[in-house]
């Protein structure tokens, strides 16, 4: 049968990620998966710092990469190829990671792959369920609001997204507003078990609008102004009104997110109708057959308890199947990259030494 095994590399936002990944008759196994974050070089700021951030890249890459290899028991010899991000994302970390692959490729004659980002999430419900094409992806992190419509490992349709902040920023910000921890959304969800959801009302943007386009930036408008209510009133910030801040908010972007799955879900069946049949799966699904409907879900924000129960509920309501990779592998991470690489090096990709970085590379 046919073997590949990539090592990918990972560095667009704030995670220096290594990984060695390989497909062997038909099923992926991960080897290794190296994350080192950069939470505490950046916590004095109140968000990434590119400059440092691309640093701290170059000085952990190499570490990384020999860290992913050993854990793997393999030499960079026994790589088949490898996968970097090429983009979207700080362009200095992307550089480095870029460089890193090219000084790697050329020195041990390896094939080179270039990956965007955005397709190493959305690609990861077949590395972690060897899920078929098509289905319906739900990125949610701090950068990015997406629905995708996965088609083929370079075949997207993109059917909506936030027309400002992220999720993640906005869960972010509300911790910041309420003197809450970074990064925010698990200190939210925590704060918010305490709270009751419906005390404090939140608006729900762009439910009025047709389509999935989302908008974020408003809720925490509403926050600061409900806030500063509460506060007018009891000369303070009670425990209370926090944990209904954090529920109101919470409650909003699940409601938010919900309604729009339920419209991205109503657009992939009737996409699959027609769809469905003709599109040939290179990749067996594990049950090896014709899947139902699924919404997969990435990015940071899956994490969330409240959200992830909301999506399941459009999911059972339309026949749909809800798939949420496990978290280390839905947070940034350089298996992902591997594999997308591997995807990619299947359909015959291979970038030479000209692969440039790329801080915007929409799918
Ligand atoms: O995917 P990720 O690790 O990094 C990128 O944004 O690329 O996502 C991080 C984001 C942060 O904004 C964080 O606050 C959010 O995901 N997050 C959550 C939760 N855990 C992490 N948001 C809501 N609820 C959570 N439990
Ligand atoms: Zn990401």
């Amino acid at each position: 049968g046919e073997t590949i095994t990539f090592l990918g590399l990972e560095s667009s936002c704030d995670d220096t990620a290594a990984a060695v990944v390989r497909l062997r008759d038909g099923q992926a196994e991960i080897l290794s998966s190296v994350v080192a974050g950069q939470v505490a070089l950046h916590a004095d700021f109140g968000g990434v710092v590119p400059e440092l951030a691309a640093r701290a890249h170059v000085e952990k890459l190499d570490v990384c990469v020999e860290e992913a290899l050993a854990q793997a028991g393999l030499a960079l010899e026994n790589m088949d190829g490898i996968a970097v991000t090429a983009g979207p994302g700080l362009i200095g970390g992307v550089m480095a990671g870029v460089m890193c692959a090219k000084g790697l490729a050329a020195g041990a004659g390896l094939p080179l792959v270039g990956v965007n980002h955005l397709a190493g999430h959305a690609l990861t419900p077949r590395l972690t369920d060897g899920l078929a094409f098509p289905y319906l992806m739900l990125l949610v992190s701090g950068g990015h609001c997406q629905f995708l419509i996965v088609r083929g490992p370079e075949e997207f349709t993109r059917l909506g997204g936030t027309i400002d902040d992220a999720p993640g920023e906005a869960f972010d910000k509300t911790a910041k507003l309420l003197g809450l921890p970074q990064p925010g959304g698990p200190a939210v969800e925590a704060e918010a078990r305490n709270g009751d959801p419906k005390r404090i009302a939140f608006p729900r943007p762009l439910l009025d609008r047709p389509g999935c386009d989302m908008s974020f930036s408003g809720l925490k408008t509403a926050l600061l102004r409900a806030r500063d209510a509460a506060m007018a009133e009891a000369g303070g910030l009670t425990r209370q009104d926090r944990a209904d801040l954090c529920a109101g908010f919470q409650a909003a972007v699940a409601d938010v997110l919900a309604e729009k799955s339920r419209r991205a879900l109503r657009v992939l069946l009737a996409d699959a109708g027609s769809h469905m049949e003709a599109i040939q799966t290179p990749y067996v699904n594990k049950t090896g057959q014709a899947s139902a409907p699924v919404l997969a879900v990435a990015g940071g924000v899956a994490a969330n308890s409240v959200i992830r129960a909301a999506l399941e509920r459009v999911c059972d309501e339309a026949g749909a199947r809800f798939l949420a990779p496990p978290l280390r592998l839905c947070t940034d991470n350089a298996a992902m990259i591997a594999w997308a690489g591997i995807e990619r090096f299947r359909l015959g990709a291979r970038d030479g030494m000209e692969l440039a970085a790329r801080p915007r590379w929409p799918l």
